[in-house]
């Protein structure tokens, strides 16, 4: 039964002082997946993003550019936002601080509180003078055994703190600790993952101070409608526009029907860095102004990029811009989600980044889809025939309710074990041999028929992240553009009879000597698959070659040696029978990605012990530098043809 109630979603808003970076990304890559998820499970979806664009940061990196303030703003605002459309994220609003229609929704919300009282009779806002540290990056006030000594430095920007003293309003956030405290152990608002729950419940526990809402020293903001000279404090301004884009202003119907209606569901995805600002200040603003506090909060942890913290000082940056250029924005989205767990802390490599594509996307996923398409050009003429019945469909639930959780890296690891299976079951029915014999028609047609339906499912399925990829799928399948919904999770959506476009591979492999340097990979030394780096010998005689014979095997299984880090045995087929092959290709390649593959195989070697596992011949792969790289074929070769 499809839920009901409507689902908001936003992205932290992200700061304009400098041009987007990966973290960014990563965050609006896991929003934008989670909105198509939820629509394809029906839900009633509002995805929000945009950019924070007042406080002295932002002042200050216009100042240094030369170029005036809202005029800067307006630029890199459109750099996030192309960087957005570049990889297909598609939100409904994307809201800046500096919109009018924010500026009135704040100062309404600040109105509200003006008035507000808490829980204990007193005013929520009160006048005050405060002393502190502050960090101008954070723009937040640090306590002292926060600082990073010596120097007074911010511990997140390690940059020093200015000693501050003003006159501020104040948001007598101490007046709510029991209030959030039972908000989150009735489960009313969750936080996940669980350590962050507890890390919030551990600040409220060592006493909630009250913060400043105004200050005096900065200029570019909005400002407090009774002290002009003051601007209301950017995480103020920051955070209320979760509820300004959807006009709260005039209280539009956007606002009504993804906020403030009872079936809302109100969440926010935020990085680690923003914990306290979402889980603390926030609801208690909003509990304070009478307006709905949100329900969720999914707090993802940080990139770092071999083994080492993101900084534009030490060079150690990923350019999410040069990844869309080199890689286009299907592998980028895949890689981000696929390669991480979702709330932990996690390494970028540009290894890792080839490796997923090439074994994920080019081999697992690529050769499915094109190998399913092809067949049915090649037997029937490029339709679809007729209906059969389900055949290794992927679990569409126990993937959407994974989205639904943000484990984005489990809900593909459900698809892709369908995706194997499948490879696995084109190579045990062989429908190039069923295709040789008319008495098998109908059998070959609800194979087909089954092949093509998975295919559609599972590239429905991956769609939240690869939306780009999924829409050539379609396309080529002969099935409408538009939004997909439940109802396509159906079985038998595809029409037998219909005509399929033309078939072009999805992901070619990335040749990686020419993209990326590894060093950082251990080098391979292949006992079945010698490598050794020898001078050209001595030319032979054809006479020699022709006493080695090569065959076309299909892998069928495959395991990691125990024990060995190399070692991988393979059971092939050999078209007339079934071999054992111990091959040293287990570091280049994961042994669930081998099933299906069709390689070439040294029939006729004696048969060696390695590692105490019997091999009965050879596989043949070329040593790429460090790398082992499998030979295959270009077209159809049946198990057992000879290769001369
Ligand atoms: N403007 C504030 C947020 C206001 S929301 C009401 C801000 N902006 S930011 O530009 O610094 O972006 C912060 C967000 O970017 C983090 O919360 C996180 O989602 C993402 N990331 C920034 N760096 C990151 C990594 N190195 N790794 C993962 N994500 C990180 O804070």
């Amino acid at each position: 039964m499809t839920d009901r109630r409507t689902y908001f979603l936003s992205t932290p808003i992200y700061y304009v002082n400098d041009v987007p970076h990966v973290g960014h990304a990563y965050t609006t890559i896991a929003a934008d997946t989670l909105t198509r998820a939820r629509r394809l499970q029906g839900r009633d979806t509002f995805f929000l993003t945009g950019t924070d664009e007042h406080g002295q940061n932002i002042e200050r990196a216009a100042r240094e550019k030369g170029v005036p303030t809202q005029q800067y703003c307006d630029q890199i605002a459109a750099v996030f936002r192309r960087l957005w459309d570049r990889l297909d994220i598609r939100y409904d609003r994307f809201i800046r601080t500096t919109d009018d229609l924010h500026v009135r929704g704040v100062l309404k919300l600040w109105g509200r509180l003006i008035e507000a009282k808490c829980p204990d009779g007193r005013p929520a806002i009160y006048t005050g003078t405060y002393a502190g540290w502050y960090c101008p990056r954070c723009e937040a006030f640090k306590d002292e055994d926060e600082l990073k000594q010596p120097g007074n430095l911010c511990a997140i920007h390690e940059r020093p703190c200015e000693w501050t003293e003003e006159e501020n309003f104040f948001f007598r956030l101490s007046a709510y600790a029991g209030w959030l405290r039972e908000e989150i152990v009735s489960g009313r608002f969750r936080i996940d993952p669980d350590a962050r729950r507890n890390e919030v419940l551990g600040i409220i526990d060592q006493g909630l101070k009250d913060f400043s809402v105004s200050r005096a020293r900065v200029k570019w903001g909005i400002p407090v409608p009774q002290r002009p000279d003051h601007v209301l404090y950017v995480w103020f301004d920051a955070l209320s526009n979760y509820v300004t884009a959807l006009d709260y202003a005039e209280g539009g119907p956007l606002y009504r029907k993804y906020w403030d209606s009872a079936t809302a569901e109100r969440c926010h995805l935020i990085g680690k860095d923003i914990l306290r600002f979402h889980c603390l200040y926030w609801p208690a603003l909003l509990q304070a102004a009478g307006v709905p506090p949100p329900n969720r909060e999914f707090v993802q942890g940080w990139i770092t990029k071999d083994g080492k913290k993101l900084s534009k000082t030490t060079g150690n940056v990923i350019d999410p811009q040069a990844l869309v250029d080199r890689y286009g924005p299907d592998p980028v989205r895949y890689f981000l989600l696929r390669e991480s767990t979702y709330g932990q802390d996690w390494d970028f490599t540009d290894h890792a980044f080839v490796g997923r594509y090439n074994s994920d996307l080019a081999n697992d996923l690529g050769n499915l889809v094109s190998r399913a398409l092809t067949m049915v050009v090649r037997y029937r003429d490029g339709r679809v025939p007729p209906r059969g019945a389900p055949l290794d469909a992927p679990d569409a639930k126990a993937v959407l309710d994974r989205y639904e959780s943000l484990d984005f890296a489990g809900a593909l690891i459900e698809v892709w074990a369908t995706v194997s299976k499948l490879n696995q079951r084109i190579v045990v029915n062989a429908p190039w041999e069923m295709a040789k014999d008319p008495k098998r028609s109908a059998d070959l047609d609800a194979l087909l028929y089954g092949l093509l339906e998975s295919v559609r499912l599972i590239t429905l399925l991956v769609q939240p992240v690869m939306p780009r990829a999924a829409a050539r799928v379609f396309r080529v399948l002969g099935l409408p553009d538009g939004d997909p919904g439940p109802e396509d999770l159906a079985w038998g959506r595809l029409e037998p009879g219909s005509a399929l476009g033309a078939v072009e591979p999805l992901f070619p492999r990335i040749e990686k000597e020419k993209t990326v340097p590894e060093s950082d990979t251990p080098p391979p030394s292949p006992p079945a698959t010698p490598s050794t780096p020898s001078p050209v010998p001595d030319r032979i005689d054809i006479a020699d070659f022709a006493k080695i014979e090569l065959r076309a095997a299909v892998v069928t299984a495959a395991e990691k040696l125990q024990g060995s880090k190399k070692l991988v045995k393979l059971q092939v087929d050999l078209g007339s029978e079934t071999r054992q092959v111990v091959a040293g290709i287990a570091e280049s390649y994961a042994p669930e990605s081998l099933l299906g593959k069709k390689v070439v195989i040294v029939a006729n070697l004696k048969p060696a012990k390695l590692m105490g596992v019997e091999s009965n011949g050879m596989v043949l792969a070329a040593s790429v530098g460090d790398k082992a790289v499998l030979c295959t074929f270009d077209g159809d070769a049946p198990p057992g043809s000879k290769v001369k």
